[in-house]
Order: C-alpha cells, then structure tokens, then sequence
C-alpha cells in the first residue's frame, strides 16, 4: 500500500522498523553476549578489580554522534574492548569501596527479561505492576509495618529519603503545601538527623525547600550513634525559638563506620514529640534478613517510613532503590496528581488504580521490581540475610587481621560490615590516601576513604556475595606492601599488575 503524505510516499515495508532483518543474526549475537557476561561473572577473578583508564580508551566517548547506522557487533565489540575492562569494579569480590553491591547472574537475567518486556510501570493493568506490588507487600512484611503500607522503586535511597521529607512535609504542613509551597510556616520546619548521617538528607532539606540548615545534625557517641538526649534537647529547644520540629530521621548502617542508631528510643521520641520518624536504612535496613543482625534493628517497626537499597546488601543490580511509607494514604497524598489523560477505568488497560505514579515524581518507571523479585524468588530471605551475616563475619576477621599487625591501627569500631583503618606512618593521612589509589591501581583490591576525627582511614566496605577470606587477606598484603613503598619504610609491591584481558569473543 502507498500512502502520499505531504508529497512523500509513505510505503508499507518491515525495512522501515527497528527490527533485525535478520532475526537468526540478533539471536547469535544475542547469545554470544549472553555467554560473554556469564563468563564475565564467573571468571571475574582473573581481571583486575579496576584499572585506570587510559587516554585513548576515554577519548573514544568524545566521538561524533553517530547519523548512519552500524553493525551490532561492531559495537559490541567496543563494549567489550573499551568499556568492559574500565568498568567500576564492583562485581569482583575485591571491591571494598563505598557500599556496592555485587549483582548476581540472576539479576542480570532478569534485567535482560525486564528489557524484553519494555513494561512502563507508571500505570496501567497489567502483571509487571502486580509484581511490584508483590514486592512492596514482601518488604512490608520484612519489616513488619502495617497493611495499608506503600511502597515504591526509585533510583536509589538519595531519591528516596527526598521523597520521605516530601512526604512528612505534607503530613506536617497539609495536603495545601502542594498549591501554596511551604510559605511562612514552613520556614519554621525543623528536621533532626545525626552528624553520621548520610549527606543526601541534607541535599533532601535543600532539595524540599526547607534548605539544609533546617536540618540539625546532633552529637553521636563514640559508636557514632545519635545521642538521643542531645536530640531531645535540641527539640526542646527550637520549640522555645517558635520553630515546629516535624521529622526525625534515624540511620541503620551509617555511611562511614556502619552504626545504627537506637530506633526503638527514636520512634518512642518522635511518637511523644509528634514527628516523623524516617528510617534511612540504604544499605543496613536489609540487616533485617539476618538473625544475628536483626534484633539489632528493633524499632524499625515503627518507622514512618524507610529508605533501602536493594542494590546494596541485597545484591540485586543497580539500581533497585526503594521507598516504604506506613500511611499509604499520605504517600498518594504527596505525590497524586489527577490529569485527564492519565484518567483510571475500572476496566481495560486503564484500570488497576492505584497506579504507582501516585507515590513519586516518575510518571515513566522501567520494572526495576522484575530482578529484585527474581532475587528474592530465587535465593529466598534465607540465603540472602546469611549471606549479609557472612559479610559482617569477614569484617570481623579484617578486624582481627588489623588488630594483629603492629603496622596497622584500627580507626573504628567494627559495628556492621565496614572496617576503618590506617597504616601507621609519619604523615598518616597523605601516606594513606596514597596507599588507597596505590591498591586500586594494582587491580588487587577495591577500598575507598574517609576522614574520621581528621584522620584519612582506608574503608573497606564489605557488600559484594563473591568476597572471600583470601580477598581480605590480599587487601591486607597490598596495604603493607605499598604502606611500606610510601612510608620509605619497605620494598615496592611483590605484586604482579595485571591488565585486564577482552571478554572472550
Ligand atoms: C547511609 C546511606 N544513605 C544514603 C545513601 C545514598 O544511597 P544511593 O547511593 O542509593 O542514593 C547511602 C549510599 O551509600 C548510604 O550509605
């Protein structure tokens, strides 16, 4: 058939589509990836954690848009030569750095399924919608908040903990905030989070329009927990200044040394105070699946609402973000908003209300819910909480290995999955900070830094299901080894540095 639009013919031909011309092509293609990144995962040993990217790899990303198209598997050999072996790291066992989680094969399956489907989950009927619920109903049961509970997956707990400060916002200033912004009353609004909290809470105050000085960031003991009479009195405090306190926000796991907070003497604090109690759990709320972890968060029951990542400690692949309110009510209430072409049935495809673009600023979501039910089908609560308890096991024994070495000093308590430490040395702090790039240039291992008390630590957070003893113990060896190169004390590093080899083709 030829159609004639604006004097150009208009010709009904499959050439015209996305499609493959050759299906049989996209399938042997398809499975040479497949197998690739199978590969990739379970040889992960052989490669260096990361390597610094040279000058010719990154100028490649600076090329001309491309106008005319390219075979596939060219470009999937750019990927696997220049993209591949400069990836971040943190499926090898040997990341430590900030709080990664590992992935799994079967997560990365489910991504692919998830692609496959290409399901929006913003509305709509249908079952990928279903599946999220299903997980927001498990999480609701993990932590044991009440049925009328929401649930929603974002990028990751920054967006998360923004969306719970929307939300207490609304529930202290009333649904008329979302009309009439937070105006002179909320100029008085006042949050109360710890100094150890992670710094996406004060980007969130600044984000809501509180502004980050609106938050106080109170004392923490020296397991760097919230000093919860300082919190009382501070409350206490701007109450007499005329300003309206109107959240709280407790931590579970914080960034730089793991420590969780007393939630149990928080909720009893908000409820006798008449705050939210928000909950940023990003990578420690998880804990909850382990035994010997879980009493440790008691209270968390009574949260508000909870931040979490199930890319973290949940091993699901970036990113599985997640946001779970106690009120579902005042979570739609936030975030509604009726438009006429979004109007619900209750039948056909636009039924199924309520539609999860009620409960965040998305109207468009991928089906980030398909691989975190996968993992959770798949592994079971079970496996994954032993596998967090294990995690914090090998913390303990870096621990102990820190604790046996004269050359070593522990910076922090080991409280969770995160050990903190230095070489000892004359100019500790510099020398530190070397060792650190010094390790992750070597391929050996994966530790990031922090500063506590002034003084550089090298941290190692231990997240990813693949990290074993021997990945402790080498992190150990490249710390001395190059701890003795930069304090001038020692020898340069017996270890050899190996580059990263193409994914097989
Ligand atoms: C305690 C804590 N809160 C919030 C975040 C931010 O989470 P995301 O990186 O998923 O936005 C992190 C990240 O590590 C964290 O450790």
């Amino acid at each position: 058939m030829t159609v004639v639009l604006r004097n150009e013919p208009l010709l009904s031909e499959a050439s015209e589509t996305l499609d493959p011309q050759n299906w049989d092509e996209i399938r042997a293609q398809g499975h040479r990836m497949l197998d690739d990144m199978l590969d990739y995962a379970a040889n992960i040993r052989e490669r260096p954690v990361w390597q610094p990217i040279p000058d010719q790899v990154r100028a490649r990303f600076h090329a001309e848009l491309p106008r005319t198209p390219c075979d596939v598997g060219e470009v999937y050999r750019e990927f696997t030569d220049f993209v591949v072996p400069y990836a971040t790291g943190n499926v090898h066992p040997g990341f430590m750095g900030w709080v990664h989680g590992g992935g799994t094969a079967v997560g990365m399956l489910a991504e692919m399924l998830a692609a496959g489907l290409n399901a929006n989950l913003g509305g709509r009927d249908h079952i990928p919608i279903e599946v999220e619920r299903q997980v927001v109903e498990w999480t609701r049961t993990m932590f044991g908040l009440p049925s009328g509970a929401s649930g929603i997956f974002v990028t990751g707990t920054s967006m998360a903990n923004l969306m719970a400060v929307l939300v207490a916002r609304t529930s202290a200033l009333g649904q008329s905030v979302r009309q009439r912004g937070v105006g002179d009353e909320g100029a008085v609004l006042t949050a109360y989070t710890s100094k150890a909290a992670h710094g996406c809470i004060a980007k969130a105050m600044d984000l809501a329009g509180f502004g980050s000085d609106a938050l106080r960031c109170i004392e923490v003991d020296g397991f760097h927990r919230i000093d919860v009479a300082a919190l009382r009195a501070r409350i206490a405090l701007d109450r007499d200044a005329g300003r309206k306190p109107f959240m709280v926000v407790g931590s579970v796991g914080t960034v730089d040394i793991g420590a969780i907070d007393d939630l149990v003497a928080l909720s009893a604090l908000c409820r006798e105070e008449g705050l939210w109690f928000h909950v940023d759990g990003a990578y420690g709320a998880l804990g909850i699946l382990s035994p010997t972890l879980a009493p440790r968060l008691a209270g968390i029951e009574n949260a508000d609402s909870i931040a979490l990542d199930f890319h973290k400690w949940g091993q699901v692949p970036y990113d599985a973000g997640f946001l779970i309110v106690r009120d579902g009510q005042q979570h739609r209430d936030t975030f509604a908003t009726p438009a006429a072409y979004l109007r619900r049935e209750t039948r056909g495809l636009a039924a199924g209300s309520s539609w999860p673009c009620e409960l965040g600023p998305d109207l468009s979501r991928g089906f980030r819910a398909l691989k975190t039910w996968f993992t959770l089908k798949t592994y079971g609560t079970e496996k994954l909480g032993a596998i967090i308890t294990r995690t914090c096991a090998l913390a303990g024994y870096l621990e102990a290995r820190i604790l046996a070495e004269p050359r070593l000093e522990l910076l922090a308590p080991v409280q969770l999955n995160i050990v903190c430490f230095r070489y000892r040395a004359a100019d500790a702090n510099k020398v530190n900070g070397d060792i650190v790039i010094d390790v992750q240039e070597s391929g050996i291992a994966a530790p990031s830094t922090t500063v506590l008390d002034g003084r550089l630590a090298i941290r190692a957070a231990i997240v990813n299901h693949r990290t074993d003893i021997c990945d402790i113990d080498a992190l150990i060896s490249a710390v001395l080894e190059f701890g003795a190169q930069r304090s001038g004390g020692g020898e340069g590093p017996v270890v050899e540095v190996e580059r990263s080899p193409p994914l097989a083709m």
